[in-house]
């Protein structure tokens, strides 16, 4: 007889992890089913954020940044090193421990909520029964079993977009797994995408010694992100930190060598143009990953880009078949995958006691985006750009860094925070930062945002002196007109 549950996950990033979880606190009798295994061939928990995404760019991404704090910050402060260098394999393993640390903890926080984790690949399986519940089958190597659960949560997250031409091998031709997990730091490093991978981890090895240059086939920079923020990110990475950013550009040929890659591209203006690089990093979106997942077995609709098809709950087309995180609409980011795993958790209880108007759904319009480079890059809400667009009039109030006590002291300087803010009402439409700890700084906005607080609620709130936060204080007194300090 196969096992039963009331919920099966599959998928445990962190969307299913954190579905799974709750799912368990909420009294589900819970299955997880993941089929990750890191690079010594063993099962690890925490999908792509944990394994080889957020933890680990970011653990790099400090370490680098620590790097060159000492090389080249430390003497304005007076602190002299001598014989400052760098040890790669060192740093490697540091990321490596903090990975595991975290993906064995997960294991830890199944086994305290008896969440049954199930290593292996989820297949859904066409039900020929009395359709209570949902089939799944569960493959690993040569072990197959099937597992029965009357709900089924989908979080199977996403993987690098490919390019037919550059085919990754992890050697000369790098995804996110790869550019990772370098233990030598390329004399000159190649990156194709201009997007959030593209600029980590240009940031991580140009830190760390490389050349970077980066081809980015749209022709403006950034376009996520607002264009002022877009344009003073540009100015800064390319003439302070000495990135070589390309934009506009058509890839035509990569040729790999024993020692490097060829890139061959026509410029923004047509012009054939070569790139010869030690190491070559692809990163040019993510696609939702439906492979082998039986969605044809069931009749799961997938939409046109390959996105599990799902409404505003996350509910898919069938019954009490849930899917959340990257394979769904909207940001591909590991905190809008949780918060969704945790409403369908919540949704499910809500589904099973007749409550439909109980159903918790996620906002996606105040969901906060980072860019960890140095500066961070933060925001939350409508850019400039969008609001313009679609005709919506506002108000807007801005203040830099280099006028706050406390990023004079921490020799940060650079960027600024942008307050928009609804010309009739001024209820907060967007908050846009460039600088210094943003990306703990944002979450202010977030909050205010969700509490549809005015632009005057937060230029009325005490913020702690000297602390970052006052930017945005000014920023918010700065939509009236009537910032202090500039
Ligand atoms: P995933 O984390 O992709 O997890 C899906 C899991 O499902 C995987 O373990 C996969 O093996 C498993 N799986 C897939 N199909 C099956 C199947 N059929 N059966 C069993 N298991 C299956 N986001 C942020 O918010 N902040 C960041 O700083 C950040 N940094 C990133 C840096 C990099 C380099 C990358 C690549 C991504 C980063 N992201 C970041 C994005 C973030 O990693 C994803 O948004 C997040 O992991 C999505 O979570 P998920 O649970 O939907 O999917
Ligand atoms: P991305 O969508 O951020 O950027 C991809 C870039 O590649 C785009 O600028 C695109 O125009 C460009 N591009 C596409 N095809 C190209 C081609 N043929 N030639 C040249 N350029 C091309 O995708 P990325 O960087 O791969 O990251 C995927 C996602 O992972 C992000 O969108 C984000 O959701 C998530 N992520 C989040 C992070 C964070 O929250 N800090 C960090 C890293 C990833």
């Amino acid at each position: 007889m196969s096992q039963s549950f009331d919920v099966a996950v599959i998928g445990a990033g962190p969307g299913g992890y954190v579905a799974a979880i709750r799912c368990a606190q909420l009294g589900l009798n819970t299955a997880c089913i993941d089929e990750w295994k890191n690079s010594q061939g063993k099962a690890s928990l925490g999908g792509t954020c944990l394994n080889v995404g957020c933890i680990p760019s970011k653990a790099l991404l400090e370490s680098s940044e620590n790097y060159e704090r000492a090389a080249l910050k430390y003497s304005a402060h007076g602190i002299k090193i001598e014989g400052l260098s760098v040890d790669i394999p060192v740093m490697i393993s540091r990321k490596d421990k903090i990975v595991t640390a975290f993906t064995s903890g997960i294991a830890t926080l199944f086994k305290k909520n008896k969440i049954t984790s199930i290593h292996g690949r989820g297949t859904l399986v066409k039900d020929k029964g009395d359709k209570k519940s949902w089939k799944v089958k569960v493959m690993s190597g040569d072990k197959v079993e099937t597992i029965e659960a009357k709900y089924i949560i989908i979080a199977t997250g996403s993987t690098p977009r490919q390019l037919p031409f550059a085919i990754v091998d992890n050697e000369r031709i790098l995804d996110n797994e790869g550019a990772l997990a370098l233990v030598e730091v390329p004399k000159h490093l190649g990156i194709i995408g201009a997007g959030v991978i593209g600029l980590e981890m240009a940031s991580v090895w140009r830190r760390l010694g490389s050349k970077v240059t980066i081809l980015e086939s749209l022709p403006e920079f950034l376009t996520i992100v607002d264009e002022q923020v877009a344009k003073e990110a540009q100015k800064i990475f390319t003439r302070e930190l000495g990135l070589e950013i390309q934009i506009g550009i058509n890839i035509t040929a990569i040729k790999t060598g024993k020692k490097t890659v060829l890139v061959e591209y026509l410029d923004a203006q047509a012009k054939a143009q070569k790139l010869e690089v030690n190491q070559l990093i692809v990163s040019v979106g993510r696609v939702p990953n439906t492979a082998e997942l039986g969605a044809e077995n069931v009749g799961l609709r997938i939409d046109d880009g390959g996105r599990i098809e799902v409404d505003s709950y996350c509910r898919t087309n069938l019954p009490n078949v849930y899917a959340v995180g990257d394979v769904v609409r909207g940001p591909m980011l590991a905190h809008k995958a949780s918060e969704e795993g945790i409403a369908v958790a919540e949704s499910i209880i809500a589904n099973a006691a007749g409550q439909e108007r109980e159903l918790i759904k996620l906002n996606l319009d105040t969901i906060p985006w980072v860019i960890y480079t140095s500066p961070e890059i933060a925001w939350v809400g409508k850019t400039e750009q969008e609001l313009k667009t679609t005709g919506i009039r506002y108000k807007a109030g801005q203040f830099p860094f280099m006028a706050n006590g406390r990023a004079q002291s921490l020799g940060e300087t650079s960027g600024f925070v942008k307050v928009l803010a609804d010309a009739n009402t001024d209820r907060i439409l967007g908050v846009h930062m460039i600088g210094p700890y943003v990306s703990e700084m944002i979450s202010e906005a977030v909050v205010a945002m969700e509490f549809a607080a005015s632009s005057e609620d937060i230029a009325r709130i005490v913020h702690a002196h000297p602390s970052l936060s006052e930017v945005l204080h000014e920023a918010a007194l700065g939509v009236d007109k009537r910032a202090l300090h500039i």
